[in-house]
């Protein structure tokens, strides 16, 4: 097992949250239950930007995903544009047919994302109803410029669906400023929860959404809504003792300050990519489209992605390779949740000695150096 996790989810977790899971298991109908549940959800709204409603299930970020499309659909054939910015784009397409959507894809070049003025010229085309991307497209670590694409849509009087997996917690998200409709996450990226729960954030005026029955039992909008409400009306069970994970994470979040995370984990990445670019490694993401959450860069000429992912580990760090197109041609590295300077500056120092190892020409510190000036220069 690696020492520093370093995978763009899950990511490490704190031990007074993992404590406060392993708390003995009670009644999730309980009043005791019920206040926990409750000041999740508050706390969540808080993070989202969303005086809506918001859900938690237990299931992981797809099943956020298909919650969201099936709920964002209010009719068979109703037209979406899914703005793709790699694999994950290609989730939301996925979703959004199985709901029921007639399915366009606007897909952007590796490593771009999408502009204002692309969602206004597609929409003149297409005039979909709901229009949906990610916030961070993890596979790329493409950012999208989610205000401006909302207000694009907005314009035209669509609905807006954002998937915010890999940025919730690490960037921020004002549902209810920018006119995002429903937003969702899971709890195992930047909300430093362990993996298991699938979270749907509704503006208040999307919140209707949820007044709908739905169908089956996970996409009975209606039953679920009543149950976000108290759970003592069940209907199904909650994931108890991740939900009181999630509450102990969301109370350290807070207390950190959402302006204050969301400035480390852009110091994080700055620092992160002024080290790898300073030993000559190219990025995937375009200036203009970089996440604060994760960075994914091009293996250099010679370097296979399993000898790099094996020397990296036997250092004690563990990194992410490419998804889909991007297998064995990238790597990734995630710098979300509970990540810290020294987290970042022992991942450089590490991928230093591998490269080397793997015979790639570098000068070694030199990663660490431009990474330590950015720190610096951030007071961190
Ligand atoms: C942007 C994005 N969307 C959706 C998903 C799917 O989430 P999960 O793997 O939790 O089902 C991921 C997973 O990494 C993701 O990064």
């Amino acid at each position: 097992m690696a020492r520093l996790l370093m995978i763009p989810g899950p990511t490490p977790v704190q031990p007074e949250v993992l404590l406060a899971s392993a708390l003995p298991v009670i009644s999730h109908t309980s009043p005791e239950f019920d206040e926990i549940h409750s000041d999740a959800l508050r706390m969540l709204g808080k993070v989202f930007g969303t005086k809506g409603r918001v859900v938690v299930l237990p299931g992981s970020g797809s099943l956020a995903m298909e919650f969201a499309a099936r709920s964002i659909v209010e009719r068979r054939g109703e037209k979406a544009l899914v703005l793709k910015a790699g694999h994950f784009g290609g989730y939301l397409a996925r979703a959004l047919k199985a709901a029921g959507a007639e399915v366009e894809v606007l897909e952007a070049p590796i490593g771009r994302g999408f502009t204002a003025g692309d969602v206004r010229e597609a929409l003149e085309k297409s005039r979909a109803s709901i229009i949906a991307f990610q916030h961070v497209e993890t596979s790329t670590s493409v950012a999208n410029p989610v205000e401006e694409l909302a207000a694009e849509a907005k314009k035209a009087g669509a609905k807006v669906l954002v998937d915010g997996v890999a940025s919730i917690g690490g960037m921020d998200m004002r549902m209810e400023d920018w006119g995002v409709d429903v937003c969702f996450t899971g709890s195992q990226k930047a909300l430093s929860t362990p993996p298991g729960l699938a979270i749907i954030a509704y503006s208040s005026k999307a919140s209707y959404l949820l007044e709908r029955e739905g169908e089956g039992i996970y996409f009975d909008f209606k039953s679920i809504s009543r149950e976000m409400e108290s759970t003592r009306n069940y209907h199904i069970t909650p994931a108890v003792n991740l939900v009181v994970a999630l509450r102990e994470s969301l109370k350290r979040i807070l207390s950190e300050g959402l302006e204050a995370r969301y400035r480390r984990h852009k110091a994080l990445a700055r620092a992160l990519r002024a080290g790898l670019e300073a030993i000559g490694i190219k990025l995937v993401a375009e200036e203009g489209f970089r996440a604060d959450t994760v960075t994914a860069a091009w293996l250099p000429e010679g370097v296979q992605w399993p000898k790099l992912y094996a020397e990296m580990k036997a250092r004690g760090v563990e990194i992410a390779g490419g998804l889909g197109e991007l297998k064995g041609r990238i790597f990734r590295i995630g710098h979300m949740g509970e990540v810290d300077a020294n987290d970042v500056i022992a991942t450089l120092a590490s991928l230093e000695r591998s490269l080397k190892s793997l015979g790639y020409k570098l000068e070694l510190g030199a990663a660490v150096a431009a990474a330590q000036e950015v720190l610096a220069e951030e007071g961190l």
